[in-house]
């Protein structure tokens, strides 16, 4: 499977893999084949530090802090509620209890190479432009000094935001039909969020760490594990307009400090000038009354009553939180107090990867959709709401069809459904 993935991405290293290192334990061979080699694999990926391959990877001094082992680390950062490992915070609760029991024994070698150690398939093969259905016309990537020049990723910032704006080769009616992930320098690219605003943007790179645009809405994105979107055949989400900007965002992470690091990373959309049948938009709910006291946590809920007068399909939801964001959820009580289902719970939130949540969901006339986020607070600031890092945002934004059914008629015009 490494191999293959190697071939896929085309990021192969002269080394051959895996074959130089001491086996490990077959159940931790395989908890890390599942959980971590995605990211860990013998050539890091997606901002992942080191590799999780062999034996001598684990016994490595960590990059973080070379007074301990990779495995010291592993056994912690499986445990992390704040910084889980992996960082979907999702695995097993019997993979942990093996990693555990790995450690605590002192972390030994295996007695030989294990049979049947699969992992995963390699995302790479499901996402990007080539597995897209449609065919890309308009791309929206990284660039340096000039718009063909890759971006240098700096070496001296292990967490870096970048934003990259372009002016859309159209105007009026656009919409969007499917837009994949273009990865570049896999080793650093993190993830990628690609917003849609009418107001003007800079033209190099910038730095972009929350303060975008109140009207910018969220059309899509990438993290590890993230596929293609496609719209349904008959549905394009509107994107049309005489000046409209869009914005790719891209987060990276060189944790090992490489100065080598060109990146022309972004995503590709397929786009059409004759609007589909039917049109989707995105609404944006939550609220903007948020105050989170110094040293304490805060819950803030948003409650409204979309104006819909038929049924609405939800494609995605994408949630927004900055970086004192715990959890985020959006409920729908169902008209005529017929129950309540969740369309989205987020827990725990991790502003490091900003996805798009595919949904199935169909809201019905008279359904009420609450979002609650909450917050902790470490600092000795008091927070509110605001667009600059140091403030919060509790946003949900439901890309869904037909278009401009979700709001309310409140703040935002057809944008928004906020009390
Ligand atoms: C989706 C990609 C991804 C997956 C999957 C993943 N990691 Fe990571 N890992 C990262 C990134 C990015 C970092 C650097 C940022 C950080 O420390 O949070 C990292 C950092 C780490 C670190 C800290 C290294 C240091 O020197 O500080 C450890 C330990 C770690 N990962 C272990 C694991 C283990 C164990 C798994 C599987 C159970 C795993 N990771 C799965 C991306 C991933």
């Amino acid at each position: 499977m490494l191999l293959a993935g190697c071939l896929i991405t085309g990021a192969c290293s002269d080394e051959p893999i895996g074959t130089s290192q001491s086996p490990l334990p077959c159940d931790v061979e395989r908890v890390l084949a599942d959980n971590c080699r995605e990211c860990h694999s013998a050539r890091p990926r997606f901002g992942a530090p080191m590799p999780l391959v062999g034996w001598e990877d684990l016994q490595r001094p960590a990059v973080s802090d070379p007074n301990r082992r990779v495995w010291e680390l592993v056994a912690e950062r499986v445990h992390d509620p704040e910084r889980p490992m992996p960082p979907t915070g999702v695995m097993a609760p019997t993979d942990v209890t093996a990693l555990d029991a790995w450690a605590a024994a002192g972390a030994l070698a295996g007695e030989s190479v294990c049979d049947g150690a699969t992992g995963k398939p390699d995302d790479a093969a499901q996402s990007g432009p080539a597995s897209l259905s449609c065919r890309p016309d308009v791309s929206v990537l990284a660039f340096g000094d000039g718009p063909d020049e890759r971006y240098r990723i700096p070496a001296d910032q292990v967490n870096h935001n970048a934003c990259f704006a372009i002016r859309a080769p159209w105007q009026g009616d656009r919409q969007v039909i499917g837009m994949a992930p273009v990865l570049d320098d896999e080793r650093f690219v993190h993830h990628i969020i690609l917003f849609a605003t009418q107001s003007p943007q800079p033209e190099g790179p910038f730095p972009c760490d929350g303060n975008l645009p109140a009207d910018a809405v969220g059309i899509g994105g990438w993290a590890p594990g993230a596929t293609n979107l496609e719209l349904p055949p008959d549905v394009g989400l509107d994107v049309g307009g005489d000046e409209v900007w869009l914005v790719l965002q891209i987060h990276y992470w060189n944790g090992v400090g490489a100065t080598d690091a060109l990146d022309r990373s972004g995503m590709a959309l397929c786009t059409t000038a004759e609007p589909r049948a039917q049109r989707a938009s995105v609404t944006a709910l939550g609220t903007l009354n948020i105050f989170v006291p110094p040293r304490a946590a805060a819950t803030a809920s948003g409650r409204c009553t979309p104006r819909m007068q038929q049924p609405v399909h939800v494609l995605g939801l994408t949630p927004h939180m900055h970086r004192s964001g715990r959890t985020i959820e959006t409920i729908v009580h169902r008209a005529g107090g017929a129950g309540r289902e969740t369309l989205l719970r987020v827990d725990p939130w991790d502003f490091d990867r900003q996805i798009q949540h595919p949904s199935d969901a169909v809201l019905m006339p008279g359904d009420v959709l609450e979002t609650t986020c909450t917050w902790e607070n470490a600092s000795s600031r008091r927070i509110y709401f605001g667009e600059g890092t140091e403030d919060e945002m509790c946003f949900q934004f439901v890309l869904a069809y037909p278009a401009g059914e979700l709001h309310n008629g409140g703040l935002a015009g057809d944008r928004a459904c906020i009390d």
